[in-house]
């Protein structure tokens, strides 16, 4: 059999799936420097906290880096073929702090400067248009010697950063993302060791969080004031929270949680406070002692849309001797992705509902949804990926579920363009519409790349006749 009709007989229609969103919906994908990037001694690129954490010895599975990763910084023009020939109207890419100011502070790196233009002026060429991250993690070494996101001066420092790149790059964006998933860097980061820096300190990563916010503030100040043109927003990971019982102490842990993870980032952002929930949980490890005055009219000032990352639900139930929120959690089953993440689309139906009912009338973007697999090339030299299929029908089915009930969702940018380096998980989870062999750099796009496709050239057909 060949692959074109292995993969057409794994196709089903998806013309009433696409039919289910609106005519101008953007349909992305999603990548960020350094878990594709490689070449991370070249270019005048400096240390990140991700060197630092993928070298030492035991943090990162098998002593993985992203060292060479997919190579993509001299492979991105025939990266940026395949991604025209996948059909995308929309591509999310992060650039990298190290590269542009390898030291923290100072002028920019004129190759990185120039990597990056070129970057998106091939975008421009293939008729893809750019959603720019300034911030997906990789923190320049030399800041997190100097206290990391922990020290409000890093907030500054990314202020500087971002003015500097906007004043370069401005002109060949218009959309743009402070911050990707604060909860991250702050929490994983800093309060249980999971990501770079590798620290394990609850009030840390608590103090991380507000200056993270504080961070996305001052960016969006630095570029209101350079351009009244360029949309921006902030992504924030939201997850799905339910409590294990219907006993008052596993709903209490509950909300504990979403004050944690969800509300500490999404309530100064579009409500302007920290609710009386996050202070309740987090004042104990020195929230309110880091709020300074002004600082929530800088992080509440009006952006143009949000960015959802979504990936998971999860149950919590309380647990007293469980520090530091006297809580336990795990995923909601049935977990089936290869992360032992949850597969539950309707929870993405749940959270943009949430964001659009409880925080923001703003246009909302799925920047990142998607999954793992074990995913391999069989003997036909295909990557069959039918779970993911399942996985991108059913999130995007949530997806559209959500615009039917009133949810101004505008686009969706599934995670990821190419297999990739998942940070602590090095190369052992692929989350690719695009496999990649790493010896050999060869891209093999999945039977998610060609589904996808299917979608999006449907949704343009049936576009293009609502028109004529
Ligand atoms: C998100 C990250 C992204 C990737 C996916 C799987 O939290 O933003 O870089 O690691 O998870």
């Amino acid at each position: 059999m060949t692959t074109e009709s292995r993969i057409a007989r794994q196709l089903d229609a998806t013309a009433s799936l696409s039919a289910s969103f609106p005519r101008d919906f953007r349909w992305g994908l999603a990548t960020a420097a350094y878990q594709i990037e490689g070449a991370a001694d070249e270019g005048g690129r400096g240390p990140s906290i991700w060197d630092t954490f993928a070298y030492t010895p035991g943090l990162s599975h098998h002593g993985d880096t992203g060292d060479i990763a997919c190579d993509h910084y001299h492979r991105w023009e025939s990266d940026f073929d395949l991604l025209a020939g996948l059909g995308i109207t929309d591509y999310r890419l992060s650039v990298s702090w190290s590269r542009l100011q390898p030291a923290g502070h100072g002028p920019l790196n004129p190759e990185a400067v120039a990597f990056y233009s070129a970057q998106l002026s091939g975008l421009a060429e293939r008729g893809i248009r750019p959603l720019v991250t300034l911030y997906h993690w990789d923190l320049p070494q030399p800041l997190e010697d100097a206290g990391g996101w922990p020290a409000r001066d890093t907030s500054y420092r990314f202020a500087e950063f971002t003015r500097l790149v906007f004043k370069q790059l401005g002109h060949l964006a218009t959309d743009w993302i402070t911050l990707n998933e604060p909860w991250c860097s702050a929490f994983l980061g800093y309060g249980n060791a999971a990501h770079a820096p590798g620290l394990a300190d609850y009030g840390s990563a608590v103090a991380a969080a507000h200056h993270l916010n504080l961070a996305h503030g001052l960016a969006l100040r630095e570029i209101r004031d350079m351009s009244t043109t360029a949309r921006v927003g902030i992504t924030n990971i939201v997850t799905d929270i339910a409590p294990a019982s219907d006993s008052a102490d596993d709903a209490a842990a509950a909300l504990r949680l979403d004050a944690a993870s969800n509300r500490i980032f999404l309530d100064p952002v579009y409500l302007g406070a920290y609710s009386a929930e996050v202070h309740a949980t987090l004042d104990r490890f020195g929230l309110a002692s880091v709020v300074q005055p002004g600082d929530l009219e800088i992080i509440a000032a009006p952006t143009d849309f949000a960015g959802i990352n979504h990936y998971q639900r999860v149950i919590a139930w309380a647990d007293a001797r469980a520090l530091p929120l006297g809580l336990r959690e795990r995923a909601a089953e049935p977990a089936t992705t290869s992360f032992g993440w949850s597969v539950i689309p309707e929870s993405l139906t749940a959270v943009l509902q949430r964001v659009s009912a409880e925080f923001t009338s703003l246009p909302l973007y799925v920047t990142e949804n998607g999954a793992s697999y074990d995913d391999y090339v069989d003997p036909n030299g295909d990557v069959m990926d039918i779970e993911r299929v399942d996985y991108l029908r059913g999130y995007l089915g949530a997806a559209a579920a959500a615009i039917g009930l009133g949810v101004d969702l505008r686009g969706y940018y599934a995670w990821s363009f190419l297999d990739n380096f998942e940070w602590a998980h090095g190369y052992s989870k692929r989350f690719g519409l695009v496999y990649v062999d790493y010896r050999t750099q060869e891209r093999i796009p999945k039977l998610s790349a060609h589904w996808y496709r299917r979608l999006i050239t449907e949704h343009q057909a049936a576009a293009a006749v609502a028109t004529d």
